[in-house]
């Protein structure tokens, strides 16, 4: 058993509450690769943020968990080497689809997990939620449930089509499971096509798709005043991004994502979790493509790593700087 505390970790507890205080958002980023830690830790400790960095089933799969636990905790050594004192990294299991996984994370050092149960019936996603807020409280884990069906892919997890969370269940939900924050669906979907062009209004020759359900977030903000909410899905997918990988050889036809502006006007409410994951996969992309094609001789993954690094770097210092204003939140430097 591995308690988050001696890696240097933190719980989500604390920089929630700052954060729903003070109108901004935490960013929680997906990795699975040495270069997306990397730039996500970079990113944090220029603009002086605090982080999550988050771990799906899948990425487990990928990249190994254990692999991946250390690399969270080579994470607070390397902003520590960076200058940043006093980093505030919270090491997340993202979509936990079991009590065993979410366990088996508490236990290796994971100091926030979240229990999905979205899918299941409503007491049964309960049950479940109450099962591991039950587990994880012995150790001053932190725990995200999730209420309402969010549509697309993402790793394990997908849904035909989305299912707005139900104001008049959260209390009820919050208070029986006892968790700690609750992501609920308002229109936001996993992957880099969240929405057909179909959906989309075509303003000055650019497709805006319909905006979130700003008015079930309100609701949901007066049943549970000052409770932190998570928003997933939450990638724009950059046209500049998209556009680098089309034309350099990629073929991503329709993709579509979430506007930044409604993001950061989301920041300001009682959204304190903003979940970033297929915008680092395009950054990362768009920058290898590009870099191979300019350099076809170029064999050593270094040469197109590097670059990927840098751009997946630009991408988070952006959203941290200009979505979800938690430059400068750190509680001390
Ligand atoms: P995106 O696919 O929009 O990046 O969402 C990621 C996410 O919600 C991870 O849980």
């Amino acid at each position: 058993m591995v308690n988050y505390k001696d890696l240097g970790l933190v719980n989500t507890r604390e920089m929630f509450k700052r954060a729903i205080a003070g109108g901004y958002a935490i960013p929680a980023f997906n990795f699975n690769t040495m270069e997306q830690m990397q730039a996500i830790v970079m990113a944090a400790v220029e603009t002086k943020s605090p982080v999550i960095m988050q771990v799906s089933k899948g990425a487990r799969n990928y990249a190994n968990a254990q692999i991946l636990r250390y690399m969270a905790e080579g994470a607070v050594a390397y902003a520590k080497e960076l200058g940043c004192e006093h980093p505030e990294i919270v090491l997340h299991l993202d979509h936990g689809d079991s009590f065993e996984l979410c366990k088996d994370c508490i236990d290796m050092g994971f100091s926030s997990v979240m229990i999905d149960g979205s899918s299941l019936p409503y007491e049964e996603n309960i049950a479940l939620a109450k099962k591991v807020v039950d587990y994880a409280h012995q150790f001053d884990v932190t725990v995200e449930a999730e209420l309402g069906v969010l549509a697309g892919v993402e790793d394990e997890v997908s849904a035909a089509e989305s299912h707005y969370t139900k104001p008049e269940e959260v209390i009820d939900f919050s208070t029986r499971t006892g968790c700690d924050s609750l992501a609920i669906s308002i229109g936001t979907s996993h992957g880099a096509h969240k929405f057909t062009p179909e959906q989309c209004t075509l303003v000055n020759g650019v497709l805006v798709p319909p905006p979130l359900a700003f008015d079930i977030l309100h609701e949901i903000e007066k049943k549970l005043p000052g409770f932190p909410i998570v928003l997933h899905g939450s990638s724009s997918v950059p046209m500049e991004e998209v556009e680098t990988i089309n034309k350099y050889g990629g073929h991503l036809e329709a993709a579509i994502g979430i506007p930044e502006e409604q993001l950061r006007e989301a920041s300001k409410s009682a959204v304190c979790k903003i979940n970033i994951d297929s915008d680092s996969r395009l950054a990362m992309t768009a920058a290898v493509r590009k870099h191979l094609a300019e350099h076809p001789g170029d064999f050593d993954p270094r040469q197109y790593l590097k670059p990927a690094r840098e751009n997946m770097k630009k991408m988070y210092i952006h959203k941290i700087v200009n979505v979800l204003g938690s430059d400068g939140k750190l509680a001390e430097c």
